[in-house]
């Protein structure tokens, strides 16, 4: 198949979509398909055109690749693409609507208040009816960028400065003490829970793409109930939000065993450090063949 790679991108994930986009194309290609890496930038439309793809492989991460941007374009110019539609990706790339959507289905979502941005300068202790310590996040990225753990009053001022330079609203979620879990779901399915011990504070963007930074544990060395509480949680989380392929959703999950989801990341990362190949390892999946299997879901 003649398959366009999209990657890169103007996000702040710009440089892990890099990394994805090269790793998958070099897999593709290695399963002999006729692969076209696209940066995508403003003339994305024509250079779609230009390479005369038959189908686009999404290796985009964070705005207008993750979030349903380059899904409209794509359905509009009628190429099949691999991953989530425009509404999953749209919902899954907004934390403040994919929590509304958990817990109207019953998934444990962790305390939080949301706020405009344009309000950061004057968020206090007094807001959070949970106190500090806190979480802060910019709704719509990822890869912990602009997210920050506030345990006084001042961090909470500077974490929300910080947080209201990205698009969007800001979160500010109850600091829950557990272990973060990640699950990868691949067409509707649990393929396994990894355990993440970062030597960081939390699992910032360091953490996450720093060799060595973090360890990893998988499977998850959480009790069997555990951890099967939280791969259903995982599975309904990509069924609720109506995604397809591959996602992976993130957990803290509490000492006894409740699996609080942070997030479902509807085009995780798939570089040497990332999770969703890690997990597929450890079935026998190579990476080689998990691209070939996102291939094959392409669809308008
Ligand atoms: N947002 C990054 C790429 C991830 O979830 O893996
Ligand atoms: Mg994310």
């Amino acid at each position: 198949k003649k398959v366009a790679v999209l990657y890169g991108g103007r996000s702040s994930e710009r440089d892990v979509s890099l990394r994805t986009g090269q790793g998958c194309a070099d897999a593709l290609r290695e399963r002999g398909h006729d692969v076209t890496l696209i940066d995508v930038d403003l003339e994305v439309a024509a250079r779609l055109r230009a390479a005369r793809a038959d189908v686009a492989f999404v290796a985009l991460h964070g705005r207008w690749g993750e979030d349903g941007s380059i899904q409209g374009l794509l359905e509009s110019m009628g190429i099949p693409y691999t991953g989530s539609g425009v509404l999953a990706s749209a919902l899954g790339m907004d934390k403040v609507f994919s929590k509304l959507l958990f817990r109207e289905h019953g998934l444990k979502v962790i305390e939080y208040r949301v706020f405009p941005r344009e309000q950061a300068e004057r968020i206090t202790v007094a807001d959070l009816p949970f106190g500090l310590p806190a979480v802060v996040k910019p709704a719509g990225e990822g890869s912990s960028v602009g997210v920050h753990i506030v345990r006084d009053a001042q961090a909470l001022q500077a974490a929300c400065r910080d947080a209201a330079r990205y698009k969007g609203e800001l979160i500010v979620e109850r600091y829950v003490k557990g272990t973060e879990v990640d699950v990868a779901v691949l067409d509707g399915k649990a393929l396994g829970a990894i355990e993440i011990v970062p030597s960081r504070e939390f699992y910032d963007y360091t953490a996450k793409y720093t060799p060595g930074a973090t360890q990893y544990f998988y499977p998850a060395r959480l009790p069997e109930e555990h951890a099967r509480r939280t791969c259903e949680a995982a599975e309904q989380a990509h069924l609720v939000l109506g995604c397809a392929g591959v996602t992976r959703a993130d957990f803290i999950v509490s000492a006894d065993g409740v699996p609080y989801i942070l997030e479902v990341n509807t085009l995780p990362g798939m570089t040497a450090t990332s999770l969703v190949p890690k997990i597929a390892a450890g079935l026998g999946i190579t990476f080689a063949e998990l691209c070939e299997r996102l291939l094959d879901g392409a669809a308008l």
